[in-house]
């Protein structure tokens, strides 16, 4: 939910701690800060509420000296948005700092301990107990000092430390993201890769427990007391990629890569492929587990399931995961469905799944995200970065890989190939200029309703459930979807003259979804229709093609551009919806 990174080396380090938190500043933007370790040996800390360029202009970032330097951008667990909550925390003599990403669990009694030993605290926050602790270790030395503190912490932690006089970052990690960047000029500590990505693309991804020195010279990585060595990788993400470029926001950027997104989510190892397509027709009881957007695509992969390759999957929100426990076995497959791989109740779900000795599979986005270190197999997206906290072209993503899925459990894998593949121009044409435009009436029409509905049938329905999520995450308009055939069981006491109601149609339901709409539009309901064909019931009508079980894709897209629409007309900040975080990584 936070973002670090720390960063040390030749080169000054506040600019570069700077440029990292921008590229951070996805993961939580309530308030930020550096630490660096001053030229002079002090520490020196600069923190506040805000968005990180104001913050950075008002508190004069760039002109901290030093090379070497943590940074933190918050998004508020412990403690309310307040100043002296922001990271870095320090000790009582101002001597250490820390930034940490997770929430540490036995907070309340370290910090018990730690004030009756006379520690002084000065914010509400959870964190702010590992410079204490630190501090009441230093009689073994700073490194050591630092292991034992993190030894104390229960919960999860990225943490990273400062001292000074000390020419060097500590840090570990336990269930929080931290990687390592290596490049010429010095060595990045970070909660992601695009955050240090300008300067470098060799990463080493650090597992659970590391304890992690980086000095001028060279790094050590520690585990379980003993030095190991850990692998460089070179990743494929290009610094363009993580850029607005001529967007205005990443939302509209990452929305307009989508054809080229869905075509990177089809190359997967064929080998691959067909063992998890045996796994599928082995096992006793498949399940697909996701929270959020993810879930939304994993209950679209079961109606596909359903549909393409008459095999039945349950689709589980991961929080809600515990109450399936006893179901699994160790012939259960698990497919954990997290764009991040850092989604605290997906890998909470994935170590109940193997407690049980289910066989877990991950589908993520993420190079080196925990859930590519804790699933049995795995199925990377390739959607590149993407830095909007909202999921759009992950989302799409997503739904390509459990259709792929679909067709190849069924026996069909290269027609699945050959249908996704041939959506290229359509997909591309959905967030052309004229679509645009059209949506952008539609916005119009909307922005100052106080409720919108969206209802379908089968795979619409998880269509509509996914705009609605879309639409209110981003615009703060309520929007809520409803099977088609649910209306009358209680919905449609809700509809006024005026209320708009998106439906999705496809030519399989059509004459059912539309005679749902009937029920809207005969109580005054305006009636904005996603199809192919037009119909006399529409009061607006986006066309978009008919694409079968695919429609779930090309359906979604206008979706994601009016929920953009809104929140510009309204004014609203569509890459970072308040209350939000990119990496949910508290249960
Ligand atoms: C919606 C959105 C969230 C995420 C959810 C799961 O636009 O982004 O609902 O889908 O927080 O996140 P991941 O997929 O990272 O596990």
């Amino acid at each position: 939910m936070c973002g670090i990174i720390g960063y040390i080396g030749s080169k000054k380090a506040s600019t570069i701690l700077l440029k990292g938190l921008k590229n951070l500043e996805y993961r939580g933007y309530d308030s930020a800060g550096i630490a660096t370790n001053h030229a002079t040996g002090h520490i020196e800390v600069r923190k506040s509420v805000g968005k990180i360029e104001e913050i950075a202009r008002r508190l004069n970032f760039e002109s901290f000296e030093g090379n070497i330097g943590i940074a933190h951008t918050r998004w508020a667990t412990h403690g309310a948005v307040t100043d002296e909550n922001a990271h870095p925390h320090t000790d009582c003599e101002g001597k250490i700092a820390i930034v940490h990403n997770g929430i540490i669990e036995n907070y309340r009694e370290l910090r018990e301990q730690l004030i009756s030993k006379g520690h002084r605290f000065t914010s509400d926050t959870d964190s702010e107990v590992i410079a204490h602790l630190i501090e009441e270790n230093l009689q073994y030395g700073f490194e050591d000092a630092c292991m034992k503190a993190f030894d104390s912490l229960e919960g999860s932690y990225a943490v990273l430390a400062l001292k000074e006089d000390e020419d060097k970052i500590v840090g570990a990690r336990k269930d929080s993201p931290l990687v390592l960047g290596i490049a010429e000029h010095g060595v990045f500590l970070a909660s992601d890769i695009p955050s240090f990505l300008e300067w470098t693309n060799k990463v080493v991804y650090l597992n659970n427990y590391d304890f992690i020195i980086a000095e001028r010279g060279g790094v050590k990585v520690y585990n379980d007391g003993k030095e190991v060595s850990r692998h460089i990788d070179t990743v494929e993400w290009n610094v363009e990629e993580a850029k607005k470029g001529e967007f205005k926001h990443f939302m509209m950027k990452e929305m307009s890569e989508q054809a080229e997104t869905i075509m990177r989510a089809l190359q997967q190892d064929k080998n691959t492929v067909w063992d998890i397509v045996d796994e599928i027709k082995n096992a006793f009881g498949v399940f697909f587990v996701g929270c959020g957007s993810s879930y939304h695509a994993c209950l679209a992969g079961s109606y596909l399931f359903s549909k393409v390759a008459k095999v039945h999957v349950n689709a589980v929100l991961a929080s809600e995961f515990e109450n399936y426990e006893h179901f699994l076995t160790d012939r259960t497959l698990v497919f954990a469905v997290s764009q991040s791989g850092e989604t605290a109740d997906i890998l909470l779900a994935v170590r109940a799944a193997k407690r049980k000795e289910s066989r877990v599979i991950g589908i993520t986005n993420v190079v080196g995200s925990s859930l590519t270190m804790e699933g049995h197999a795995l199925i990377m997206m390739n959607s590149g970065p993407e830095i909007c906290v909202l999921s759009t072209k992950t989302y799409t993503s997503q739904v390509v890989l459990m259709t792929m899925l679909a067709y190849a459990v069924a026996g069909k894998y290269e027609d699945g190939l050959e249908k996704i593949g041939g959506l290229y121009l359509e997909v591309y044409n959905l967030t052309s200029r004229t679509m645009r435009d059209s949506l952008t009436t539609l916005a119009e029409i909307l922005c100052d309703k106080w409720d919108i509905y969206l209802i379908g049938r089968g795979l619409q329905y998880t269509t509509a459930l996914e705009a609605a999520l879309k639409i209110k995450e981003v615009s703060y308009l309520h929007a809520e979807a409803f099977a088609g055939g649910e209306l009358k069981h209680g919905p449609l006491a809700l509809i006024e003259e005026g209320t708009p109601c998106i439906v999705f149609v496809s030519s399989e339901n059509r004459s059912k979804i539309l005679s749902n709409a009937e029920e809207v539009k005969s109580r005054g309901g305006y009636i904005i229709g996603v199809s192919s064909e037009q119909d006399d019931l529409f009061d607006f009508w986006i066309k978009v093609p008919e694409a079968e079980e695919l429609n779930p894709i090309v359906q979604i897209i206008p979706m994601q551009v009016l929920a953009y629409e809104l929140a510009v007309l309204r004014g609203l900040d569509p890459d970072k919806p308040r209350n939000l975080a990119k990496s949910v990584t508290v249960i």
